[in-house]
């Protein structure tokens, strides 16, 4: 599946020709380019591995349209194809989410019941003290911002 959409770009290269593209074709996004730039994208690091970002994939005109108007009528977020909504989830130290998060560490193996011990008490007690952030919003839009950044050029 992704062996054709191989980059052709090395990470140097790509840093320097990257630009805030202001200006959109009205060409369909690949369905297949669309998943491998968030099966990249969501690979970047999150404290305790929560992984907070979450991504709404607007295609609709009218949509396209509505958003438009809530980011100063910029012409260019009613000309894009395709327009990723990023958000981040306070659901975080709620115990289902961290619950969640042990289940997928337990899936994919790199979870063992020490760890998600310290997890079920640290996670939530992050959250109480806040030693380094002012709220769970900051907290997980400083994550969210981390993944939009590996989301972008993941495709020449
Ligand atoms: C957090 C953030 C918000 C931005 N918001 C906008 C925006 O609303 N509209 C826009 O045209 N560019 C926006 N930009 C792009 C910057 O204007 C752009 O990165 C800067 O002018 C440097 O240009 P370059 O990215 O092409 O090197 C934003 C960039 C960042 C990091």
């Amino acid at each position: 599946m992704t062996s054709d959409l191989q980059p052709t770009l090395n990470v140097q290269t790509a840093i320097e020709q990257r630009r805030a593209a202001r200006s959109f074709r009205p060409d369909t996004i690949p369905e297949a380019i669309l998943t491998e730039i968030f099966r990249l994208g969501v690979r970047s690091p999150s404290g305790y591995n929560l992984q907070p970002w979450r991504f709404v994939v607007v295609r609709e005109a009218a949509n396209r349209e509505k958003l438009k108007a809530c980011a100063f009528n910029q012409r260019q977020v009613g000309e894009a194809p395709l327009i990723l909504i990023c958000c981040g989830d306070r659901r975080i130290n709620q115990k289902e989410y961290i619950e969640s998060v042990i289940q997928l560490g337990q899936e994919a193996g790199a979870m063992n019941d020490a760890y998600a011990d310290t997890l079920r008490s640290a996670v939530p007690q992050l959250f109480e003290n806040k030693p380094c952030f002012d709220s769970i919003e900051a907290w997980t839009n400083h994550h969210t911002m981390l993944a939009v950044a590996h989301l972008n050029r993941s495709i020449p």
